[in-house]
């Protein structure tokens, strides 16, 4: 897998249980009908039920395992990283825009537990990987060889539209409220924003990391 950290089974370190959603109004596909396909990327059990997921047609009866193996292929260049200190309610928000964005990894620095809520168990087909402190966020980053940029409106950055994003980064957003630390600041090798234009001192979490990665997305995506 392209990038990804080695030795990691994705999204599964918290064993927090989430059902799959049923969305509203019901979607999906039903049981197949025909003969089954014998290509054992598909699972009987969504062959003989139907598939529900939240998962695109292209992955409709595919095995959870076959299409991980499948984003491994061909995941992004660029990770997410997010500070954790006090339960930020927008990492679920932030993994499900990496898994549509095919982020390589997620990383939460910090705390261990998230609230998984609005991942909308996309979480269960991304990498998710944790660090304790900034400093084995920041030793990871060096060894992989993977620059960190700085994602806040604070002093010093410039605007996204205006910077470089390389291929390979790590994108570093800030917890709600407090924003980014002083020390993920300084680990960072760039720092951009997003230009604001009204009167709010900043905008979500959630979204501002939806920005920059389809910002990342716009310039190298093939
Ligand atoms: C509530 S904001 C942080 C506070 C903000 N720095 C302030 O002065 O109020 C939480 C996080 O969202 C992201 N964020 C919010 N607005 C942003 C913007 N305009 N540009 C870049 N990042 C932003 C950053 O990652 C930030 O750390």
């Amino acid at each position: 897998m392209a990038g990804a950290v080695a030795g990691y089974a994705g999204g599964m370190q918290d064993p927090e249980p989430v059902a799959e959603p049923e969305l509203d109004p019901p979607h999906g596909v039903g049981p197949w009908e025909g003969e089954w396909p014998s290509d054992d990327r598909f699972d009987p059990e969504l062959l003989a039920h139907g598939d529900r997921r939240n998962v695109v047609d292209g992955y409709r009866y595919w095995r959870m395992e076959a299409i991980v193996a499948d984003l491994d292929t061909r995941r992004h260049g660029f990770h997410v990283a997010i500070e954790n200190w006090q339960h930020d309610m927008n990492i679920g928000s932030i993994v499900r825009s990496a898994n549509a964005f095919l982020a390589d990894t997620v990383h939460i620095i910090g705390r261990r537990r998230w609230n998984r809520r609005g991942a909308m168990v996309t979480d269960r087909y991304q990498h998710v990987v944790h660090h304790e402190t900034v400093a084995e966020f920041a030793d990871w980053a060096k060894a992989a060889r993977i620059p960190i940029i700085a994602v806040d409106n604070l002093d010093g950055a410039l605007p996204v539209d205006q910077a470089e994003l390389p291929e390979r980064c790590v994108l570093l957003f800030g917890a709600e409220g407090p924003g980014l630390s002083h020390e993920a600041l300084s680990a960072a090798s760039g720092h951009v924003e997003i230009t604001q234009y009204g009167s709010t001192r900043s905008i979500n979490a959630g979204a501002a990391a939806a920005i920059i990665m389809h910002e990342w997305c716009r310039r190298h995506a093939g």
